[in-house]
């Protein structure tokens, strides 16, 4: 008998649907123009914001963590891998997001998962955006307390629910920049309405770290507010790897002792570490975002004047396609004519919902762009976009 016959149909029926998922393989570095299958490609969807994961600080300071404290930490923090490395990181957050304390996850995923499970738990209640990131709400599961999901940025919603609640412990979770939808979380709002109804409010910014806000703190900077839970990752704009929170002396306090994410499992790799430090204070010294935020307008600008509709308000920039196999064959399509993007299909985006995600970097050049929107006019009519 073949107990895992399962597979082979679970495999036909994701590949029937049209979301059978393959790695593509890239064979250089995370820069404007990478080399895929022996070609060159501008790459217009990476994460990299800021382009810092090639800059030579960055690579300089990972080389010298290698051999100062060699490849791996050899141990869980609470164990024996922390040196003085992770605890220069953690200082380095809080004073950049202006808190008193922050810890570091070994991902932004499992940053989430150990962040909701620690603080909320059965009987308690999480209002939670419809299109937060994964983790999220695989950290809401896991936390057991009662989870109310409501629609996208809809602050009556939340207003509603947080009305009847009686819960005696209540978190608001959002996205900061939305990730598949480059729009922000209406964060005045949700903090106005934490205040009132006593829910504390946490804001995911990975995709706003680095990038967003006066002094590219994230959204609440952006909107010059204050949240209780400030999360997000260093494997974005800040050229790394690893997850953090940033908030209160206590918060963190507790964290340490409560998170299971973090309490079990080895600390992140030295060379990852020092990237990430290096990477904040570029941020902090040479500004990079201005570049972005500039090639963001040029990129957009180029997109409406081809007659293409933009919800997004930052490097995020979905060009919606909607039903999966339009959405494979157009990227399919722009990868043929030079541009490596991502098509987004369910379950990461709605039934019909599906976009080629799309993303600056501050490295792009002028001619990457216009190279890319050249492109993007040939699927614009080719799958009538
Ligand atoms: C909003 C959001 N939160 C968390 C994560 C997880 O971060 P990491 O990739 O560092 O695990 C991601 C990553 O894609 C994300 O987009």
């Amino acid at each position: 008998m073949n107990k895992m016959n399962w597979l082979t149909e679970e495999l036909a029926d994701i590949k029937n649907k049209g979301l059978y998922r393959r790695l593509n393989t890239i064979e250089s570095a995370q820069t404007p123009r990478i080399i895929k299958d022996g070609r060159e490609l501008i790459l217009l969807s990476s994460n990299n914001y800021l382009g810092l994961t090639a800059h030579p600080e960055v690579k300089k300071a990972a080389i010298k963590a290698i051999e100062k404290y060699g490849s791996g930490a050899g141990g869980a923090r609470l164990t024996t891998g922390n040196t003085d490395l992770y605890n220069s990181l953690e200082e380095k957050i809080a004073k950049f997001k202006g808190t008193e304390d922050a810890l570091v996850f070994s991902t932004g995923y499992m940053a989430n998962i150990g962040i909701i499970s620690a603080i909320m738990d059965k009987g308690d209640l999480i209002l939670s955006d419809e299109l937060n990131h994964a983790s999220i709400i695989d950290a809401c599961r896991l936390s057991r307390a009662e989870v109310k999901v409501y629609p996208h940025r809809d602050v009556s919603c939340i207003e509603k629910i947080l009305r009847a609640s009686t819960h005696p412990k209540k978190l608001i979770a959002t996205d900061g920049i939305f990730s598949m939808d480059g729009d922000i979380a209406p964060l005045p709002e949700i903090v106005e309405l934490g205040e009132r109804y006593d829910a504390m409010v946490m804001v995911d910014d990975a995709h706003a770290t680095g990038v967003l806000g006066q002094h590219c703190i994230g959204a609440a900077d952006y909107f010059n507010v204050d949240v209780e839970i400030n999360m997000g990752t260093l494997s974005k704009a800040l050229a790394s790897t690893g997850g953090y929170v940033a908030g209160s002396r206590e918060l963190i306090d507790y964290l340490r002792n409560r998170a299971r994410s973090f309490i079990f499992t080895t600390a992140l790799p030295p060379p990852a570490v020092a990237a990430a430090k290096a990477a904040i204070d570029i941020i902090e010294k040479e500004k990079p975002a201005k570049k972005l935020w500039q090639n963001v307008a040029l990129y957009k600008k180029g997109l409406t004047d081809m007659g293409i509709n933009i919800s997004s308000e930052t490097q995020i920039v979905p060009i919606m396609t909607g039903d999966t196999r339009t959405t494979v064959e157009a990227a399919t399509e722009l990868e043929r004519l030079g541009v490596f993007t991502q098509g987004i299909r369910p379950p990461t985006v709605p039934e019909g919902r599906g976009r080629i995600r799309t993303s600056l970097m501050a490295t792009h050049s002028e001619q990457d762009i216009n190279d890319s929107l050249d492109a993007i006019r040939i699927i614009k009519e080719k799958f009538d976009i």
